[in-house]
């Protein structure tokens, strides 16, 4: 391990992303703004997070949110202004933050001048920054690849009679970035931001942008409609060169060290480590998906519940991986995944707090880099969608157009939109008990929670064992306390099916952390409560070293002084029992 005084300053960060649309409204029409961002920065600054990543704010037709971009340089109007952005930018730099912007680079809005250019004529200067097809004979796609978004991942073009892919929805066809041009003018781009004061990126799909040649057919998954493209897109053949350069164009010479964050859908644990290799000079580290995927089965609307043990086998599995080389990006929630105190916790009133405050503990105590997603750190739920009218996200209306569509009822349809849309995260952000939770004066563009008079940030900012305060403890453990921000990482009870314990250790320190991820007690083991020290942080009012953990208890210890008889049982493999 490199020393710790040269380590990079993210590597003791915690990133707090902000939905734009859903986080706050300063003008009254119903979406969140950036003004609105700026209005609430004492609030972040009071969290102590040191980063904020905005999803896309850039001038977008909005098919997607804003991940459909139609000009990389300005910002929609939806949002504000380039000086609204200047502002934030300000705003956060004076209390000593950082901006991270997202970068959505794998494609375009279908309304991006590149793209209407591209369209208009086979000899355009810009046919090749696409990924165009002729019609065949057979009048079908060129291959069998289906969309993220339900159908077929191609579009027949009527002003030239051809194909283009897109991955993503129809209005977002895929970039060509096997084409020189196309890199370079994402390359000036990106300079163009640092250059007004940004401080990183968080890269959007990126490990899609090097396709394989040819385009070769997927294999289709039984019972799918489409072929699985991936293994043809996802870090596809020229994927690290493309990284690489523009490591070495964008980010090498420049004064300040940004940060890089590249979402990769599908990445194994070997290439994460390739990309996040320092020497290699590519990404500083990437999200993996591999954790929100274990309770799911082909598909994201098939849910299935989670056997704990396979989730401590992925995430040690990473913790080991990345020990040496690379880093890890910790996160249970963001823009696109269910809110996670539905999903992994208990969302009833009875242990809500408890079971947010447990997963945070586990998430934030691992080695890497925590991201917080807005709202997490009130313990914000999944909505009670009622109606397929309270849906929003084309992804979810159009799977329950498609399977509609291919017979299903709508009650059953809907049923699975409940558990797994993106929407759940997107509802908007509860500031307080009041009308539209403080969030806008007017009526949101997508229902509040119905929970916004309980759970909102008026409340825990007073009470010493809420949510809020717990994840303020966690993110203060990251800034300050050294076995927290560079300990390895050694799981415990690995077999234990409602158990997360692990250690991280440094020469002179060991922290152990016993978390109950369940709302059952469960007896955590003699040997390992009586080497506990120091009680560094809990999640009950009346916490100290015990040998019950109660229904979603976190308990972190300090074993100061008795490292070797704690690493002892670790070693041994100390597998507590269940009462
Ligand atoms: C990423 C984004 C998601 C978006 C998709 C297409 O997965 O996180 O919100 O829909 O890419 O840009
Ligand atoms: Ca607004």
């Amino acid at each position: 391990m490199t020393d710790v005084e040269d380590q990079p300053w993210w590597r003791t960060a915690v990133v707090y992303q902000i939905y734009p649309r859903s986080f706050a409204d300063s003008n009254g029409d119903g979406i969140g703004d950036l003004a609105g961002i700026t209005s609430r920065l004492d609030y972040l600054a009071a969290l102590g997070v040191d980063v904020v990543w905005l999803s896309p704010i850039y001038r977008s037709p909005q098919d997607d949110n804003g991940y459909d971009i139609s000009d990389y340089r300005d910002v929609d109007p939806t949002f504000g202004t380039l000086a609204d952005l200047d502002e934030l930018i300000a705003g956060l730099h004076s209390r000593g933050m950082k901006l991270v912007m997202d970068l959505v680079v794998n494609h375009t809005s279908d309304e991006h001048p590149w793209f209407t250019e591209s369209r208009s004529a086979t000899t355009n200067s810009k046919r090749d920054w696409y990924i165009w097809r002729p019609q065949g004979t057979d009048g079908l796609p060129p291959n069998n690849w289906g969309s993220a978004f339900s159908g077929p991942a191609w579009e027949l073009d009527e002003t030239t009679g051809e194909w283009y892919l897109h991955l993503f929805s129809r209005k977002q066809p895929d970039l060509n970035w096997e084409n020189p041009a196309v890199r370079e003018a994402v390359q000036e781009m990106m300079t163009w931001w640092l250059d007004r004061g940004v401080d990183g990126f968080r890269m959007d799909v990126i490990n899609f942008i090097s396709k394989a040649d040819g385009l070769p057919d997927g294999d289709v998954p039984a019972g799918a409609l489409f072929g699985d493209g991936a293994p043809h897109y996802a870090s596809g053949p020229r994927i690290h060169e493309y990284l690489h350069e523009m490591h070495s164009r964008v980010f090498a010479a420049r004064p300040q060290q940004v940060l890089t964050i590249g979402e990769m859908p599908g990445v194994s644990v070997a290439q994460a480590r390739l990309f996040t290799d320092p020497a290699r000079a590519e990404l500083d580290m990437v999200f993996q998906f591999e954790h929100v995927q274990l309770d799911r089965g082909l598909t994201k609307w098939d849910t299935q519940a989670l056997d704990l043990r396979v989730l401590k086998a992925s995430l040690r599995r990473w913790q080991v991986a990345m020990a040496e080389v690379g880093w890890n990006s910790l996160y249970w929630n963001n823009h696109d995944q269910p809110r996670a105190v539905s999903r992994f916790g208990d969302d009833s009133p009875a242990h809500r707090v408890r079971s947010a405050t447990a997963l945070a503990t586990v998430l934030h105590l691992h080695r890497g880099t925590p991201f917080v997603y807005q709202g997490e750190e009130l313990g914000m739920t999944n909505m009670p969608f009622a109606s397929l009218a309270d849906y929003r996200d084309l992804e979810s209306l159009n799977h329950f157009a498609e399977i509609v569509g291919l017979g299903a009822e709508p009650d059953v349809a809907l049923a699975t939109l409940a558990p797994a849309s993106r929407d759940n995260a997107r509802t908007p952000m509860q500031w307080d008990a009041g009308e539209h939770a403080g969030f806008s004066t007017a009526t949101p563009w997508i229902a509040v929670h119905p929970n916004h008079s309980e759970v909102n940030v008026a409340a825990p900012l007073d009470d010493p064992n809420s949510v809020w305060h717990h994840y303020r403890q966690l993110i203060a453990l990251r800034h300050n306390d050294p076995v927290v921000m560079h300990g390895t990482f050694a799981m415990l009870a690995a077999d234990h099916e409602q158990l997360y314990a692990f250690t991280r250790t440094t020469d002179d320190d060991l922290l152990l952390v016993m978390v109950n991820l369940s709302s059952d007690p469960l007896l955590a083991g003699t040997e390992l409560a009586d080497r506990a020290g120091e009680l560094v942080l809990g999640n009950y009012p009346d916490t100290g070293p015990t040998q019950v953990l109660r229904p979603w208890e976190a308990l972190v210890l300090r074993v100061q002084g008795r490292r070797s008889a704690a690493e002892a049982a670790v070693a041994g493999g100390v597998v507590p029992q269940r009462p």
